[in-house]
């Protein structure tokens, strides 16, 4: 196997079978808003691609026959089989092909990513802060934004995470202080809680982010970041 190759993951921490649990459990009961929010940031987003590259959908549990359909042929990296599977039913084998580039653990693999044709637009589906952590994030990033420069991408993608509901999202003056603020801005999201948060070090990934609360799980919560990237020409 080359070390380019995404290794089949039937379990891991941010996806695999435990994954499709908690959505068979909880996407009707607590995940409706978040997914709507989600519907508003994809269908506001309108790259001109007839090409579309899904890194980390999962089963495609938040984006919808409406959002897929816009787009001629989707590419998809995703490490779970059973994800891989039930997505193939719902969008047809003909219409996606799944390839096997590991584009967080193979900067030779981001690189190619962004050797695609230039109507080919990348979405990446709440991975970035799941396969990356504050340490690792930074680094990545700045060679995502080089690779991708001139490509249209999008990102929604974990910012917090806590066991204990936040009492706000960030605002504008959050997001105006970028990354550098993200330990002070957490601080403010669980202002006179007493819980831990976590930082998934993607706090001001894209300049002009919005965020939505996801109720993940009876005692989960997580801020989500949504950006937006245009390549210069258009
Ligand atoms: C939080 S889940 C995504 C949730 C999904 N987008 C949804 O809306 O339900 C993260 C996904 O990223 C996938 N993943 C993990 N590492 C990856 C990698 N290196 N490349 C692509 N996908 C990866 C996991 O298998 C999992 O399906």
């Amino acid at each position: 196997m080359s070390r380019t190759a995404l290794r089949n993951r039937w379990n891991d921490p941010s996806g695999g079978l435990g994954y499709h649990w908690r959505a068979r459990r909880y996407r009707v009961r607590l995940w409706q808003p978040y997914h709507a929010r989600v519907a508003q940031w994809l269908a506001a987003w309108q790259p001109p691609c007839r090409t579309l590259v899904l890194v980390g959908p999962s089963a495609g549990y938040a984006l919808s026959d409406e959002f897929i359909a816009r787009f001629a042929h989707c590419v998809v990296l995703e490490p779970d089989p059973l994800a891989r599977w039930l997505l193939k039913r719902r969008l047809g084998a003909a219409r996606c092909r799944f390839e096997t580039l590991d584009v967080f653990d193979d900067p030779a693999a981001l690189a190619a990513l962004g050797t695609r044709a230039a109507d080919t637009a990348i979405l990446f589906c709440n991975v970035i802060g799941q396969a990356l952590d504050a340490d690792t994030a930074p680094p990545w990033r700045a060679r995502q934004h080089a690779a991708l420069v001139n490509h249209h991408w999008a990102s929604w993608h974990d910012c917090f995470s806590s066991t204990v509901a936040p009492v706000a999202l960030p605002d504008a003056d959050d997001i105006a202080r970028g990354a550098d603020a993200s330990a002070e801005v957490a601080r403010r999201l669980w202002a006179g809680l007493r819980c831990a948060v976590v930082d998934h070090g993607t706090f001001g990934w894209l300049p002009e982010t919005q965020h939505a609360l996801w109720h993940l799980a009876p005692h989960q919560w997580h801020v989500v970041g949504w950006g937006v990237h245009r390549p210069r020409s258009t």
